[in-house]
């Protein structure tokens, strides 16, 4: 069986997620809380992502998903394909949860993995940036808002953001028919998301 997956992204308004390989913005908030999401498990990377990183993830099992020969070492594992990532977190003696893992990007891997997700962790930025990298389309028929939290800009934040848990509806509310390519962001689908979200009491 495969690893139970959740995707976590930061998205803004208008789908965008990166730029020329880095993200658009500064988060620092949001950054804390992706590392609260993630330590202690498998995380799931695109090769771009990790040339990103300044290091390996620290206390995170970093299963690199690539092409490039990149060698495993330490707490970094390279894998060609998903089937050989999950492979290597069940694989036994990680020391991380089997069972598990967190999928953190960029654009290829989100694509590649949303319709295999039980859960999204999602914070919309409040902004409309220019940006080379879109996350895949949330379908409302098949995602579910569970969770809220309207995140106001810190000092080391340029935008505020609403960070938003998505479930999957199961079953879905109806099987989308829509005409356009089902993996390409829609602005209004995340509206309605939004506005769904929106009637969740704020957590206690
Ligand atoms: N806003 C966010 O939350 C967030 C999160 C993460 C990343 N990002 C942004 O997203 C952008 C990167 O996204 P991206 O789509 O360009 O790159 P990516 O998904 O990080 O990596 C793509 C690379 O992964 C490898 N790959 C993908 N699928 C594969 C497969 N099935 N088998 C083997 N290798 C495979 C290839 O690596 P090789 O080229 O190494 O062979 C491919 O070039 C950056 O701007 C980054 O900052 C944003």
């Amino acid at each position: 069986m495969n690893p139970s997956l959740s995707l976590v992204a930061a998205i803004a308004e208008n789908g965008v997620i990166g730029l020329r390989g880095g993200m658009p913005w500064r988060l620092s908030t949001d950054m804390r809380r992706f590392r609260a999401l993630t330590i202690g498990k498998a995380v799931i990377m695109g090769g771009v992502t990790f040339r990103g990183l300044k290091a390996p993830l620290a206390q995170r099992l970093n299963v690199v998903v690539t092409r490039s020969g990149l060698p495993s070492s330490g707490l970094v594992v390279s894998v060609d394909s998903l089937d050989a990532a999950f492979a290597a977190i069940r694989a036994p003696g990680t020391g991380f949860p089997p069972d598990e893992a967190m999928v953190i990007g960029g654009a290829a891997i989100y694509r590649d993995t949303i319709a295999l997700a039980d859960r999204l962790h999602i914070t919309h930025v409040d902004a409309r940036p220019d940006g080379d990298t879109f996350f895949p389309r949330i379908d409302p028929t098949a995602w579910r808002p569970v969770q809220r939290e309207e995140v106001p800009a810190g000092p080391k934040d340029d935008f505020a953001t609403t960070y938003i848990v998505y479930e999957r509806r199961e079953p879905p509310l109806a099987v989308d028919g829509g005409g356009r390519d089902p993996q390409f962001w829609r602005d209004g689908d995340v509206g309605e998301l939004l506005a769904e979200a929106a009637e969740l009491r704020r957590p206690a």
